[in-house]
């Protein structure tokens, strides 16, 4: 089951849900712990490694496989976002990703290699692999970030086709949306999710990349946390990487994979890295994180991974040791 459908299958009033092989529901608490003996961090650091944000195997085995055949982790990541970014049936990401409120599919999207280096594209139309923009930017400009119809031209001039991203059954869910029209950007745990990847290759090389639609429904010119670096996304070779998905506007205001890396520079496993970090979410005065969900995925460099989240139903897909598997995450919110 992948994402979107993941998730509105698991809303909060508790509807059951298959995850591999664990069923579970929300009053079944007892079931988040036996998947918890699945995903020890500290049992498995091993390289290469690569994981993903939500259960995308196909991802993963595309990131594996390329690294397998002598490629990069950066080639990894770049080529396992794709797979998502093509697959129309996944309404977040890329080509079939659902619409702003005017009916605009926009991208976002960023990549991180070894050295530093980064790129992003903001709100870019017709363009479905903004992952692969966002690398030709870092590659081929002597900037960071391009936006809206700077970035679709400079798609173009590099040779990216144009096309329709608005599928037939994105745009039947906008029209459905459209009949009442909930002008909120309040954001429940159902309405989006990103792919976000890292990836640590044979020779311990750290990169990262993200992309996404966004939020459903958004304001026109909305952009989220996924393409800007340090919020979505942030990689340091010297320490690891660290990834968002989730209400995108909450990752920004704690930084939060930058705030992930920063942690397990100071000697925090990506577990406990992840955990600290959605605890500035959620311990913030006043904030309500009933409404919204936020997790993140963590690798450090001998390839030991974490995730958490605010709400349950967060997973992570890890493909490690000949083993490519979805684990479902920890979760802050148990009531
Ligand atoms: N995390 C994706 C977004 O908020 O747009």
């Amino acid at each position: 089951m992948k994402r979107r459908k993941f998730l509105k299958n698991a809303s909060l009033t508790g509807v059951g849900l298959a995850v591999g092989t664990a069923v579970t529901s929300c009053n079944e608490q007892v079931e988040d712990k036996s998947i918890a003996s699945k995903e020890n961090p500290e049992s498995k650091a091993v390289l290469p490694v690569v994981v993903a944000t939500w259960h995308v195997i196909d991802a993963t085995a595309k990131a594996m496989e390329v690294i397998e055949s002598g490629g990069s982790a950066l080639d990894a990541v770049e080529l396992g976002c794709k797979i998502e970014e093509a697959n129309e049936k996944g309404q977040s990401v890329g080509k079939g990703g659902l619409p702003d409120r005017e009916g605009n599919v926009t991208l976002d999207a960023c990549i991180m290699d070894k050295n530093g280096n980064c790129g992003a594209v903001l709100y870019l139309k017709d363009i479905k692999h903004a992952v692969s923009v966002a690398r030709k930017v870092m590659e081929d400009t002597p900037h960071v970030m391009l936006a809206g119809e700077g970035a679709k031209q400079f798609a173009l001039e590099s040779g990216f086709e144009a096309e329709d991203l608005l599928t037939e059954a994105s745009k039947k869910a906008w029209e459905k949306w459209k009949v009442e029209s909930k002008y909120k950007p309040i954001i429940n745990i159902e309405n989006h999710d990103t792919i976000g990847m890292l990836a640590v290759d044979k020779n311990g090389d750290v990169s990262g990349a993200c992309t996404t639609s966004g939020l459903a429904y958004k304001m026109n010119g909305r952009v989220g946390d996924s393409p800007i670096i340090g919020s979505g996304l942030f990689v340091d070779n010297e320490v690891g990487g660290a990834v968002a998905t989730g209400l995108g506007e909450e990752v920004v205001k704690t930084v939060g994979s930058f705030l992930i890396v920063e942690l397990m520079r100071q000697g925090k496993s990506p577990q406990e890295a992840c955990e600290e970090a959605i605890g500035r979410i959620v311990n913030k005065p006043g904030k309500d994180y009933k409404d919204f969900q936020v997790g993140y995925i963590a690798v450090n460099k001998k390839g030991e991974t974490g995730c958490y989240s605010i709400h349950q139903w967060f997973s992570m897909t890890k493909f490690q040791d000949g083993v490519n598997e979805q684990i479902q995450s920890h979760f802050f919110n148990k009531s």
